[in-house]
């Protein structure tokens, strides 16, 4: 049995190839073109834990081949397909910043050449490789769904018309180029599952925290931590301020509810769906959340639990650059996710403290970067 997984080199990849390296016997095929690499550091900015260099990562990895390559080139997908005729493809691999991909017209093309031709690649790849019985999984986002008015279901929206009723695909209502990616991938993989009768998970990975998991601990070998503007997501990098001195900022109130989840929890659900496998019916939408999370509350734990750590973290309100309504109160249905993960998910307050006590040891090479908790660099 062969498992592909993309986007090994990333802050979710790495930790789930251990994991599936360490849990399951199958063979692990990663993938990955280390561009994640060139855009932190053309943002002028550093993982804040250093990581192995690209060669030397995935030299001595027991059950895992490495292969070098760009996945939004069809030829390669295909060979890559056709060589190793995965059983699992768990679809890691994207440029994921909103941020990035809003900088510019040129960088809005390349998140959306980039991450809408490496998922056609791989559906229409299977495909033509007869691999229909290969379960493919994909991190989308809850970013999917926007933050509409009424409860978000896990997957589809219903609809009413003239009296009608229907279950029909949740709409783009992503708030940024990158998040429409994931709304194109989400509407390829529906018409992939009806044309090549695929066997399809979508995970909605929510905003996703945390610096280490069991497998990254146990053998010193870490996981990225970006906390820039562009590539920090936003629990990541308030946490790397808090260590930094640098005041917590929080966009206008604050009280805007984000979906979140634990690094570890998202790596467990991942190997746990590769593990179980498809259900066999349609495709599985698991919104990857373990709840949403108002920003000021996070802003607040991260000073509460920065205290254990000597920190004396300052939460401070900014004019929201984003057009977003600052009290929007979002509920999310998680039932799947919650049986997929399990009983045991990480608090915030526990992930907060995982953060702060790694991020602590790496203080002065946060400070040396701290101006890069602001944009500016990356402007053409
Ligand atoms: N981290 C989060 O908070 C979060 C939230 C929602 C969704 N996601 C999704 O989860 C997945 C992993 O995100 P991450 O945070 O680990 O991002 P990441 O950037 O650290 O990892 C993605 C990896 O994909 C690789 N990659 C990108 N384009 C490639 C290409 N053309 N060919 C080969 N490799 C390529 C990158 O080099 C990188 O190592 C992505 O699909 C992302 O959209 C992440």
């Amino acid at each position: 049995m062969t498992v592909l997984l993309t986007g090994a080199d990333g802050y979710l990849g790495w930790p789930t190839t251990l994991r599936l390296a360490n849990r399951l016997d199958e063979r692990i095929v990663a993938v990955d073109n280390f561009a994640r690499r060139e855009w932190v550091s053309e943002s002028g900015s550093v993982s804040a834990i250093p990581i192995d260099d690209a060669d030397d990562r995935f030299g001595e990895l027991e059950g895992v081949s490495f292969v070098e390559g760009d996945l939004s080139n069809r030829d390669f997908v295909n060979q890559l397909l056709e060589v190793h005729e995965p059983d699992t493809v768990l679809h890691a691999a994207a440029q994921p910043s909103a941020p990035y991909s809003s900088i510019n017209g040129e960088r809005a093309l390349y998140t959306q050449q980039n991450n809408i031709s490496m998922t056609l690649n791989l559906l229409h790849g299977l495909h033509e490789a007869g691999l229909e019985d290969t379960h493919f999984i994909e991190t989308t986002t809850t970013g999917i769904y926007g933050a509409p008015e009424f409860p978000i279901p896990e997957g589809g929206a219903k609809m009413e018309n003239q009296g009608e009723r229907d279950e029909v695909p949740f709409p783009a209502m992503g708030g940024s180029w990158y998040h429409q990616t994931k709304s194109f991938d989400a509407a390829n993989m529906r018409l992939a599952e009806t044309e090549f009768d695929l066997d399809i998970s979508d995970v909605r990975t929510a905003i996703v925290y945390g610096t280490e998991t069991e497998e990254t601990r146990n053998t010193g070998r870490p996981t990225r931590f970006d906390f820039d503007y562009y590539f920090g997501t936003v629990v990541n990098r308030f946490c790397a301020q808090a260590v930094a001195g640098y005041p917590i900022t929080v966009y206008g109130k604050g009280e805007q509810r984000k979906p979140m989840v634990s690094l570890q929890d998202a790596v467990e659900s991942l190997v746990n769906l590769v593990e179980r496998g498809h259900s066999g019916g349609g495709i599985d939408v698991y919104n990857q959340t373990t709840r949403p999370v108002a920003i000021v509350e996070l802003a607040e734990t991260i000073a509460e639990v920065g205290e254990e750590f000597d920190l004396d973290a300052e939460v401070e309100h900014f004019e929201n650059p984003r057009e977003e309504d600052e009290e929007h109160k979002m509920e999310m249905e998680n039932d799947r996710f919650e049986e997929l993960v399990g009983s045991q998910q990480q608090t915030l307050e526990e992930g907060v403290r995982d953060i702060l006590g790694t991020l602590v040891e790496q203080r002065d090479r946060i400070t040396a970067h701290e101006d890069r908790f602001l944009p500016g660099v990356l402007t053409d």
